[in-house]
């Protein structure tokens, strides 16, 4: 078990005793991914950051951020840090995440093996990829990736047609991330979902 599972571990059995304390009826909802960018443990070139979130409660290093811009459902916070390492919670009603992320600036060392995080493309807005509450600007998600990416180079790049790999979102994450190529996990990792 990796450091990281082993803490997510701890965590849900934290909370699963503290609703047996309280008696609760309903199962013990896991850990859920409330924030969507940054990730966690990656490194950010500047402390002007933007959090994306889904709805439920946002705290940066044990303070409270107010700041209720939502769009459709959806969080965008403008928030800034200063140099070093933060603490980021979301919490909701049917869970919580916790993250922590690193901001670099000058010659400042970065915890070992962590990944500068790079968004992608600022220029693309929300409203580039999403439309309304639950909608995106197109019918499929893959349909929206293609108002900007051509399409003709997806083979050369994934050794599959778009038709096969059609769920982007397995294997990329939309708001940016600290791989190559915006992806979720190493390139060996993501093929490896189907070819094990
Ligand atoms: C390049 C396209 C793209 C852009 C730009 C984008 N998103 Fe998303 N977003 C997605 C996709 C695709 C998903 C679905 C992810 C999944 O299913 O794992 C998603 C999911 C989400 C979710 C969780 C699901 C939901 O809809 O409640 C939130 C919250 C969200 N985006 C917020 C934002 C905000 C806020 C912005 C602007 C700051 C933004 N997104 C910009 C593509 C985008
Ligand atoms: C509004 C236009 C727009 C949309 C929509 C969009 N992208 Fe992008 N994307 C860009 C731009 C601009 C770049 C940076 C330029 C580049 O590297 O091609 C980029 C970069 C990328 C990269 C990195 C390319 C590289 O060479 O490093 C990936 C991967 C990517 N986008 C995937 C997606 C996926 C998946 C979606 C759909 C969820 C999506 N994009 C939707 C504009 C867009
Ligand atoms: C199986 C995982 C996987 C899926 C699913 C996937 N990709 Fe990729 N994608 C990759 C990998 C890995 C790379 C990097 C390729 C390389 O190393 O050259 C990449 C590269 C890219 C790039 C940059 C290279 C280029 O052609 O410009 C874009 C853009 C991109 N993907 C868009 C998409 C879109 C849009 C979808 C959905 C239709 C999608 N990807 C689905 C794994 C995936
Ligand atoms: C969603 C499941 C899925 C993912 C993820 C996936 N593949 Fe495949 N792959 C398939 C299927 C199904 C076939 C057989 C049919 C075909 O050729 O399309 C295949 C066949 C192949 C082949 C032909 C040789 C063989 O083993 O049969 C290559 C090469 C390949 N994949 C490379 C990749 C690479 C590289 C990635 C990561 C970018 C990847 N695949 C990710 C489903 C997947």
């Amino acid at each position: 078990m990796t450091q990281r599972a082993a803490t997510r571990c701890l965590l849900t059995l934290f909370l699963a005793g503290l609703a047996q304390a309280a008696g609760a009826a309903r199962a013990q909802e896991p850990q859920t991914a409330g924030i969507l960018r940054p990730s966690d443990r990656s490194v950010l070139q500047s402390g002007a950051l933007q959090i994306i979130a889904r709805t439920g409660e946002i705290w940066l290093d044990g303070k409270p951020i107010r700041q209720p811009q939502d769009r459709g459902g959806r969080q965008a916070l403008s928030v800034s840090a200063p140099a070093g390492k933060h603490e980021l919670l979301w919490k909701h009603a049917g869970g919580f995440q916790k993250i922590e992320f690193f901001v670099a600036s000058g010659p400042t060392e970065t915890p070992p093996g962590w990944k500068v995080y790079k968004e992608h493309p600022p220029q693309a807005e929300c409203a580039a990829c999403h439309a309304g509450e639950k909608d995106f600007r197109k019918s499929s998600i893959a349909e929206t990736c293609f108002t900007c990416h051509e399409q003709k180079a997806f083979p050369a790049a994934h050794s599959h047609n778009s038709e096969v790999l059609a769920e982007c979102v397995l294997c990329h994450d939309p708001h940016g991330s600290a791989e190559r190529f915006h992806l979720r996990m190493t390139r060996e990792t993501a093929c490896k979902q189907c070819h094990g």
